[in-house]
């Protein structure tokens, strides 16, 4: 299906390290949006070649003529992207926790870190766990703080947002609810920002007991994946959270999105990434939103952060 057909984004280029489940579906993704100029990298080059191939074919068959997909031998052919997706690296497996990742994939980002060195591009940044290696990469690059955001929040509030038109029988357009914190199990599921087409829910509409529940199961959303999966992690949802974030970019759309960014001060986090709900815009994290909190979730932010 064409999305938005008439919307074509020709001039902007999108780097992706890392072609796995993720990755290739971003590919794909962009493909579909006209965002026509993907270049995708892998440290198994085959694996790169094969998706770029299959892709080119995808686009041939879907009548997208415009879309010119490369796989790179090297990760400095992406230097010149205006946006890099930064997914390379071991997703978990049952019985772990994103943390569990830091050293190997940590290991797996300087391993092509210096071939970026040079690059003016925005990152995105998926690999786990996520807002220490955003934080990481920052400071390996010394980037500016507009310039790097990892998924989180797009990813923790769809999950939220579906439980929750689920048990509201409604359709999860109708719902706004935001997810804000480190996207570890300690995530925080606002209930402040719950609305149903702006409207706030009753206990009528959904009792406390009902909504614990979903709050339980935004957290342990990703791991109840990789337990079900067994040999990976969750794509479609996190594939689908990168797009939007690269929409929000490549249209220029000022949308507020919570995203794991660098904090100096703002919600007391300082000199940490977490996630917070910022405006993305074609220069990036164009501005951090600051709402506010309820006491009880005041506290457990505090909490969530102080221990992280
Ligand atoms: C998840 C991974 C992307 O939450 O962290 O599914």
């Amino acid at each position: 299906m064409k999305k938005n057909a008439t919307l074509r984004h020709e001039g902007f280029s999108v780097g992706i390290v890392g072609v796995g489940n993720i990755g290739g579906l971003v590919a794909h993704g962009l493909l579909q949006r006209g965002v026509s100029r993907v270049m995708l990298y892998d440290i198994q080059h085959d694996r790169a070649l094969g998706k770029a191939k299959d892709l080119s074919q995808a686009a041939a068959l879907g009548d997208f003529p415009e879309y010119r997909v490369h796989a790179v031998r090297s990760c400095e052919e992406l230097t010149a992207c205006d946006l890099i997706v930064i997914t390379a690296g071991k997703p978990r497996l049952p019985g772990m926790n994103r943390q569990d990742l830091l050293q190997l994939n940590q290991e797996v980002l300087a391993s092509f870190a210096p071939d970026l060195m040079s690059s003016a591009a925005l990152f995105l940044m998926v690999t786990n766990p996520v807002d220490v290696l955003s934080h990481w990469w920052l400071q390996r690059l010394s980037l500016p703080r507009n310039r790097i955001f990892g998924l989180s929040g797009v990813l923790d509030s769809g999950r939220f947002k579906a439980l929750l038109a689920e048990a509201l029988h409604l359709s999860p357009r109708s719902i706004q609810a935001c997810v804000i914190g480190h996207h570890t199990d300690a995530m925080i599921p606002l209930r402040s920002s719950l609305r149903v087409h702006g409207f706030p829910v009753s206990s009528d509409m959904l009792s406390l007991e009902t909504y614990r529940s979903i709050v339980h199961a935004t957290r342990h959303g990703g791991a109840e994946l990789v337990n079900l999966l067994g040999t990976g992690s969750a794509c479609y949802g996190p594939a689908e959270a990168v797009l939007t974030m690269i929409e929000a970019v490549v249209r220029d759309e000022k949308r507020v999105l919570p995203c794991s960014v660098y904090l100096d001060g703002e919600y007391t986090v300082k000199e940490a990434f977490c996630g917070v709900p910022v405006v993305l815009g074609r220069s990036g994290v164009e501005r951090i939103v600051s709402f506010p909190m309820d006491e009880e979730e005041a506290s457990l932010f505090s909490q969530a952060v102080s221990s992280a």
